[in-house]
């Protein structure tokens, strides 16, 4: 076996950037890091897990624990049964809140936990894992690499048709992400519900027009264009009636001056982007987010953060 100890800091994600349902993501500089040792005098009990932060009087310390539950996949398929495990996580990111948390939990377990098995996954493999037990690529995608991720399941591999491909492009320069966190949660699996199983051809003209501009506008560092080309009419005209306010938010983050917004993965928090310079010009968008959601009576914060470029990283 490998090392008996080791140290895993993952990003923070925002997916879909408006009309990248599934697809785009985009890595945040806000990180939560997990902690495992095997074997440890630490701990005399089999499994202790210990929490700081967000979730650390709501989220479950034993055998349920998302990060266990990830490592476990991976000590499972190579026989590695620890003695005794400890697991110590320092959550920063906002839990059920667009931020790509689970995406983060599984990530820092897997690879955790594949560190401690000797390296014997690797990066593809771990993705496709961790995309398979979140149930969607983007946020995991963009967890692990860092940067914009663009990732496609691909229908031609695998018995389960389950094989991530990803490009991870330049990271866009010169833009803060404004992101206003409600102080309430969404389950992602209750926002992926309320989707229609079909859409009109109309509506999937419209977003992938949107999604193929984006990328263009990220890409040319054509701003200006954002404003349109986050436009989506996939999945967030279905998801607004679980945020209470969200286009009045859009609208006013645009007039204080966000060259583009859209929910923040299946939400409820609220992606905007804009010039990183002055400062002064992401807090103007991100106070008058807080107020719109305010106006709902939805009490919310936010957060102006760059972008990652480096993703999951052994610290
Ligand atoms: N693409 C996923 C969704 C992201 O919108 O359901 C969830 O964070």
């Amino acid at each position: 076996m490998g090392m008996k100890k080791v140290k895993v800091r993952v990003p923070a994600t925002t997916a879909n950037l408006g009309p990248g349902f599934d697809v785009l993501a985009l890595a945040l500089r806000l990180y939560n890091t997990v902690e495992m040792e095997v074997g440890s005098g630490k701990s005399k009990k089999k499994l202790q897990i210990d929490i700081v932060g967000e979730g650390k009087n709501n989220l479950p310390r034993d055998r349920r624990n998302i990060v266990y539950r990830a490592a476990k996949l991976v000590f499972d398929r190579f026989h590695f049964a620890p003695r005794t495990l400890y697991l110590k996580l320092i959550n920063r990111i906002p839990l059920a809140s667009g931020l790509g948390s689970s995406a983060a939990a599984r990530i820092g377990g897997l690879v955790s936990a594949n560190r401690l098995c000797g390296e014997r996954l690797s990066r593809e493999e771990i993705l496709d894992l961790a995309a398979e037990i979140e149930g969607h690529a983007d946020n995991v995608s963009a967890a692990m690499a860092g940067g914009l991720t663009v990732s496609c399941i691909s229908s031609s591999k695998g018995r389960k048709g389950r094989e991530i491909e990803i490009l991870k492009l330049n990271a866009p320069e010169n833009l803060s992400c404004v992101v206003c966190i409600p102080n309430f949660q969404i389950m992602t699996r209750r926002a992926r519900k309320i989707l229609p199983q079909t859409v009109k051809f109309e509506q999937a003209v419209f977003t992938s027009s949107r999604v193929a501009m984006l990328l263009a506008a990220l890409i040319k560092r054509r701003y200006e264009f954002l404003r349109m080309a986050m436009e989506d009419k996939l999945h967030q005209p279905y998801r607004r009636r679980l945020v209470k306010g969200m286009e009045v938010v859009f609208k006013e983050a645009l007039k204080a001056g966000a060259l583009g917004v859209s929910l923040s993965g299946a939400g409820p928090s609220i992606l905007a982007f804009t010039a990183s310079s002055p400062r002064s010009c992401a807090e103007r968008v991100g106070e008058a987010m807080r107020r719109a959601f305010a106006r709902y009576k939805v009490e919310s914060k936010y957060l102006v953060l760059g972008i990652d470029k480096q993703g999951t990283k052994i610290v």
